[in-house]
């Protein structure tokens, strides 16, 4: 377990300030966690493990028997209708919500049952990034991608210079001094992503990170997301109802419907299902950016 290298003694490895802010693209899993000395091959590769989950709230049934796993250095894209249970589904993940019944594994690890200061060390390798962005008001945009750093003994000037990384990676480097309330929603959000990214997690969870943006900002988070996924090469899933997004993205699919989960290897095999619940919400997708367009 003991590194060689002088680390901090939690799971956080600061990258060196010259280099990419993001880690290598042959390194799947943040250093120094998961050494998989005990690990089999098959759950090594698998991060995310949602068996037979079912969720429900009073009379009402979310999830039923959704089964799905999330490879390591995979992006999984979850699509469906709102109210289908996407946000709940991160929310399972996260240790916010506990399932009804059923098991969650994450890194190899049976979490179903954590407490929640066993979670909290599980959110220092899987963060996520909330619809709000969910940042500090009262901070800066700099204190706030700063804050993950402060965590670790990093000294200020390095701290500096990985916020300057950050925040030029997410492009939101000029408005570094600014509070969270003066930026627009596609600001606050990518500005939320640095944030994450501060954190050196193992895998990033996004609830819908191009709604409530015009179609302009929406396709740039899109492509700052993908551009994270081909350098980052950490496990990602997103919860998205834009097809545009997901075709960008995703290496699998998981398509929730009436509480079910339906499973897509390839975006091929998603866009050519001959499911007409499917059908109908590709085309209803395929029309809103039209409309958008014409008017
Ligand atoms: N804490 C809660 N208490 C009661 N019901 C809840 C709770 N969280 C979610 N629900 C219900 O579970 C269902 C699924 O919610 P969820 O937020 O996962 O939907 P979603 O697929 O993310 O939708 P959207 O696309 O609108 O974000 C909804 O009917 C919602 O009202
Ligand atoms: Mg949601």
């Amino acid at each position: 377990m003991s590194d060689p290298n002088t680390q901090p003694p939690n799971q956080w490895v600061p990258l060196p300030p010259d280099d990419l802010p993001i880690a290598p693209l042959d390194a799947p899993a943040a250093p120094g966690s998961s050494s998989g000395a005990t690990q089999n091959a098959s759950s090594n590769e698998t991060f995310f493990e949602f068996r037979d989950i079912n969720k429900g709230f009073d009379d009402r049934m979310v999830l039923h028997d959704v089964s799905f796993v999330v490879k390591r250095g995979q992006t999984c894209v979850i699509m469906g209708r709102s109210g289908v249970g996407k946000s709940v589904t991160l929310k399972i993940l996260m240790g916010f919500l506990k399932p009804d019944s059923g098991q969650v594994f994450i890194d190899g690890e049976d979490v179903t049952n954590y407490s929640e200061a066993q979670f909290e060390k599980v959110r220092l390798k899987v963060t996520m990034v909330f619809q709000s962005g969910a940042l500090f008001d009262s901070l800066t945009v700099r204190e706030n991608i700063a804050f993950p750093l402060e965590q670790s003994n990093m000294n200020p000037d390095d701290i500096d210079a990985y916020v300057e990384k950050y925040a030029r990676t997410l492009e939101v480097d000029h408005v570094l001094d600014k509070l969270p309330g003066e930026l627009s929603t596609g600001l606050r959000r990518a500005v939320a992503i640095a944030r994450a990214l501060a954190q050196n997690p193992e895998a990033i969870l996004y609830d819908e990170p191009t709604t409530m943006v015009d179609p302009i900002m929406a396709d740039h988070t899109g492509n700052l997301i993908l551009r994270l996924k081909e350098s980052f090469r950490r496990t990602s899933i997103v919860v998205t109802h834009d097809t545009h997004l997901a075709k960008k993205l995703a290496d699998t699919i998981v398509f929730l419907q009436e509480g079910k989960a339906t499973v897509f290897d390839s975006w091929g095999a998603f866009e050519n299902s001959k499911d007409p619940f499917l059908h109908n919400f590709r085309m209803q997708d395929e029309l809103i950016p039209a409309l958008d367009v014409t008017l």
